[in-house]
This record gives C-alpha cells, structure tokens and sequence, in this order.
C-alpha cells in the first residue's frame, strides 16, 4: 500500500492541497505538497512516478504519464443512454426494485454510480486511502452538477476493509437486498479479445496503485459474509474467468467483456 506520495499543484490550489494533506494522513498516507508552475503533459511525462495533482479539474494521480480520476462527470452520456432494461448490471441487481445495496469494492465507483443512477441506494465501501479521497473529491463536484447532483446524495463513502465491514454487519444482524463484488483481476487473464483485453488507462493506473507490493487481493474471501447479508450476491468478472472462491453461481448474465454472477440466499 502506498505510504508517501507528492501532491503537485498550481499556486492557486496550495491551500486546498494542505487540506487534502491533512486528511490523507489521518488515512495513514503522508503526503508532500510541492507547488509548482504548469501542471501539463510535459510536466506529467517528466514526473513519471505516482502522485497526486490538484488542478481546475479536481484531485486526480498521475503515474507514467497517464491520469486516473473518478470521472463521474465523463460518465455522464453513458448514464443518458443506460436504462434497467439495456444495463445487464441492472438486470443482475435488479435496480428496478430500487434496491439498498452495498458495493464492496468501490474503486473508481463507476459501477456505483450507474447502479445509483438506475434507482439504487448504495454505500461504497473502499479500503484504499488514496481511491477514498479520489471518490470524496468525485461526490463532491457530483453534488455541484445539475445533472449528478441527486445520483450521488443517493451515494455514501465508507472508508473501510470490506471483510471487516460486512462481518461487521453480520453480527449486527444488518440485512440488505444486494452486495456487489467487482475485485481485482489479473490482467493477463481477462478475455484474449485484443479490443476487449486493452484495459482502459484508468483501469491501468489502478493496477498500479493496488498491485504496487506485488500482492492482489482476488477478493474470494468476500462471498461468505456478503452471502450471510443480502438476497442476493452479484460479482462482476471477466468474462471467462473462474468463479469467486471457486463457487458456482446460480445465475449469470454474460457480455462481450464481463459477466455478472449472482448467488441468491
Ligand atoms: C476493480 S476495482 C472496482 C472498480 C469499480 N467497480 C468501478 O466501477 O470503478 C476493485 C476495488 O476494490 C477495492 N477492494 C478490494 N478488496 C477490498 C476490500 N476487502 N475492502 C475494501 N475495498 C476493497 C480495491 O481497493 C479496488 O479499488
């Protein structure tokens, strides 16, 4: 897990960026704000390592000359288009039923977003301290655009490990209708379609701040507590992947590039 990291940004945004510093090491995450001059593509290719940069477009990480941001604005003509019927993740949750949902591994929180759009209630659930405060500074413009503004107050951010959240809510006999798994996949195993198989960047870089000790967390040891607390399991894979911890599901709906397998109590 990534421990220290440099924050650049602009004159105008140092005093948001001491903010952000502040936070991040309550999270455990130290963090040296460097003011700098320009922050642009020649700036981010003479910076290859991973950071953080602050600039008009909100708090993003940079690594090799890639960007990575929850990007929730940019995802919004995908939500103009989605619909309960045309959305196999829709489908899988059944967001029609306008559903209380826990997403366990919120990442980017792109799934959530789509699923709260559709009618969802969701509670993001992410263990990385960096993603954490990418998806807080996301909610955050969210509630700021006309458009996103009541999606994302259906939205809310958990900073924790899931394993212990969901057990957590195991003991407190806390009952939901859906748990949404979407953990880590080794690349090299998705599906060998070249178009399909070329990780967007953004997917890039998140193997790359999550994968930094060598070690992915395949997530199987979720499906046991999830199962003990919702009607019903979805787990998103690539689309010729094994099952979560070897469990066969009782239902799938397959896509081009990922399949959604549910497992219903
Ligand atoms: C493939 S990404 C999820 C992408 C997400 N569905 C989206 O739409 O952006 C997996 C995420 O789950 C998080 N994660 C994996 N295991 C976790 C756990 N036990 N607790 C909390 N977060 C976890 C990882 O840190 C990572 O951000």
């Amino acid at each position: 897990m990534v421990s220290e990291i440099r924050l650049f940004a602009t004159a105008e945004y140092t005093t948001q960026a001491q903010s952000y510093q502040t936070v991040l090491a309550e999270r455990g995450v130290s963090t040296e704000c460097v003011e700098i001059e320009q922050l642009n593509a020649r700036f981010l290719r003479q910076h290859p390592e991973l950071a953080l940069c602050l600039d008009h477009e909100g708090l993003w990480l940079s690594a090799e000359g890639m960007k990575m941001q929850p990007d929730w604005r940019g995802e919004t003509s995908r939500l103009k288009r989605a619909s309960l019927k045309s959305e196999l993740l829709a489908r899988a949750c059944q967001l029609a039923e306008k559903p209380k949902l826990i997403d366990a591994t919120a990442g980017l929180g792109h799934d959530s977003l789509l699923m709260a759009h559709l009618g969802a209630e969701v509670i993001l659930v992410e263990r990385h301290p960096i993603l954490l405060t990418l998806l807080e500074a996301a909610q955050a413009q969210a509630a700021q655009d006309p458009y996103l503004a009541e999606t994302a107050a259906r939205m809310s951010l958990v900073f924790a490990d899931s394993q212990e959240y969901l057990e957590q809510c195991v003991s407190e006999q806390i009952q939901v209708d859906v748990v949404y798994l979407d953990p880590m996949f080794p690349q090299r195993d998705q599906n060998s379609n070249k178009k399909q198989a070329l990780v967007k960047k953004q997917m890039q870089l998140l193997h790359l701040l999550l994968a930094d000790d060598g070690h992915m967390d395949l997530g199987d040891s979720l499906l046991e507590p999830a199962r003990q607390i919702a009607k019903r399991v979805v787990v998103k894979r690539p689309r010729l992947a094994v099952n979560l911890a070897d469990v066969t599901p009782d239902h799938q709906w397959l896509g081009d590039a990922c399949r959604f397998d549910a497992y219903f109590k």
